[in-house]
């Protein structure tokens, strides 16, 4: 009997853009599929291959590796015609992906009144969110509401209509109260649902897929979107996406059992950064944000909002280590601090009360009056970029990393140190 091939989750550790997209391109070298298990097009993961850059919202990071099957599982919430668009500028760069794409059956149909009602009820609240504007947070709603519409609904269009009327009658009348321009919501949706043929073209049954191909010996990465601290149960909340991010959503939002993941690798910035509302305890003082801001190029790939930036903060790490039972931890972005001086890496939280923690509070709101601890290090002042081998870092970054492994309790398997993908080092 052949032996069972691996099945490794990418995870973010921080609040996204992590490089998720990057580590996936890198490790999809070694696999025959890649599958996104959660959110929508909210994420933005970039890959550079050569001169060229690829910005994917929704089909999985291995796409640029000629022959990878590329999945989107049922925990995702599927915009068919961003999805498309995405699927088709593809193919006008010349990416062959004939037979490469499946779609769950399962997957929810991300509608446009999702979309609507997300910036509408963001405009309007209280508290705001800062979310993308993608529909994410309805579509989850209406999916948890049992209201939702899925890839297998397009099997027969007179359910499909029935499911449709049912969830847009519970949303009219909110749209109605919030302005919302019906004739174009009505043509959004025909060009929606216009695209349901060739959506059912791609359907597949991802679990048993993955399941299949595990038993054949073949090689498998689970790719998360978003990070850690943005999943529903274990982020900061209400500053969260609306999908569980974290390790153990791949095994729910793909359909394979947790006992058939054999690694966990997270992925953490050698910095951190933010983008969206809620607190970033590690944050840098305006000079220093807007100074690695433009040294990162941290911009949102969704977006174009720029990110928010601090210091490495290993009580998230080690809190996001925990969360999601890492196996290994790849750095990303090391190059990034080639200039500094010195680096400091956050180790505990004072709290308003003077008490010293280091443990990832539960309440949000107390996050952003805690003092972040520091550990200050030299910098290491020499450039990283052309690195290709561990013993060749310098041996400042050398010492960084080695703390940052010890405070997230995960060995380091990977270090990034350019966005292209060649800019990699392996470890061990
Ligand atoms: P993701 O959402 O986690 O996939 O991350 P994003 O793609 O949103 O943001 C990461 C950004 O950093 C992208 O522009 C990548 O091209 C870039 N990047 C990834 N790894 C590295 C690295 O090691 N060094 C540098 N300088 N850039 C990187
Ligand atoms: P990737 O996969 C960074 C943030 C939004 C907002 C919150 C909720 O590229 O790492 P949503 O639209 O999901 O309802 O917004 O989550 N957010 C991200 N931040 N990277 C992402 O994805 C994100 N996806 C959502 O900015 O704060
Ligand atoms: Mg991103």
């Amino acid at each position: 009997m052949a032996s069972t091939g691996s099945c490794t989750v990418i995870v973010g550790c921080q609040w996204g853009d992590e490089g998720k997209g990057k580590i996936v391109d890198v490790l999809a070298e070694n696999v025959d599929i890649v599958a996104r298990y959660q959110g929508g097009a909210n994420a933005g993961h970039t890959v550079h291959v050569g001169d060229d850059e690829f910005v994917l919202h929704q089909i999985p990071s291995g796409i640029l590796h000629e022959g990878r099957r590329c999945l989107l599982g049922n925990g995702v919430v599927l915009d068919v015609h961003q999805f498309f668009q995405e699927y088709d500028a593809l193919v006008a760069r010349g990416i062959d992906i004939a037979g490469r794409v499946g779609v769950s059956y399962r997957s929810q149909m991300l509608m446009p009144y999702h979309r609507w009602l997300d910036r509408a009820v963001e405009d309007s609240a209280a508290v705001k969110i800062g979310t993308t504007g993608r529909g994410i947070g309805p579509a989850y709603e209406d999916k948890a509401g049992r209201r939702g519409v899925r890839v297998a609904d397009l099997l027969d269009p007179e359910r499909l209509a029935k499911r449709i009327d049912a969830a847009q009658d519970r949303v009219v009348a909110r749209l109605d109260e919030l302005g919302a321009d019906r004739a174009e919501l009505e043509r959004a949706m025909d060009e929606t649902l216009a695209l349901g043929e060739r959506l059912l073209g791609l359907a597949t049954d991802v679990g048993p897929e993955i399941s299949a191909a595990l038993r054949e010996g073949r090689n498998v990465l689970l790719e998360g979107a978003q990070g850690t601290a943005l999943d529903l149960d274990h982020g900061t909340y209400p500053f969260v996406t609306s999908s569980n991010t974290t390790a153990g959503g791949a095994a729910t939002g793909t359909g394979i059992g947790p006992t058939s993941i054999t690694d966990v690798i997270g992925v953490v910035k050698a910095y951190t950064t933010r983008v969206g509302e809620g607190p970033l305890p590690t944050g840098f003082d305006p000079e220093m944000d807007e100074h690695i801001r433009q040294l990162g190029g941290e911009f949102g790939a969704t977006t174009g909002r720029p990110r928010r930036c601090g210091w490495f903060d290993s009580v998230l790490t080690r809190y996001a280590s925990q969360v999601n039972g890492l196996t290994g931890v790849a750095v990303t972005k090391l190059d990034v601090l080639d200039t500094l001086h010195e680096v400091r890496i956050a180790t505990a939280y004072r709290m308003p009360n003077g008490k010293v923690r280091e443990f990832f509070p539960a309440d949000t709101w107390s996050l952003s009056h805690v003092e972040p601890v520091y550990e200050t290090m030299p910098g290491w002042q020499a450039p990283t970029g052309d690195v290709r081998r561990l013993e060749d870092l310098p041996k400042n970054a050398r010492a960084y990393l080695d703390r940052i492994e010890e405070l997230t309790h995960a060995p380091v398997r990977w270090i990034s140190v350019g966005s292209k993908r060649s800019q990699i080092i392996p470890v061990g």
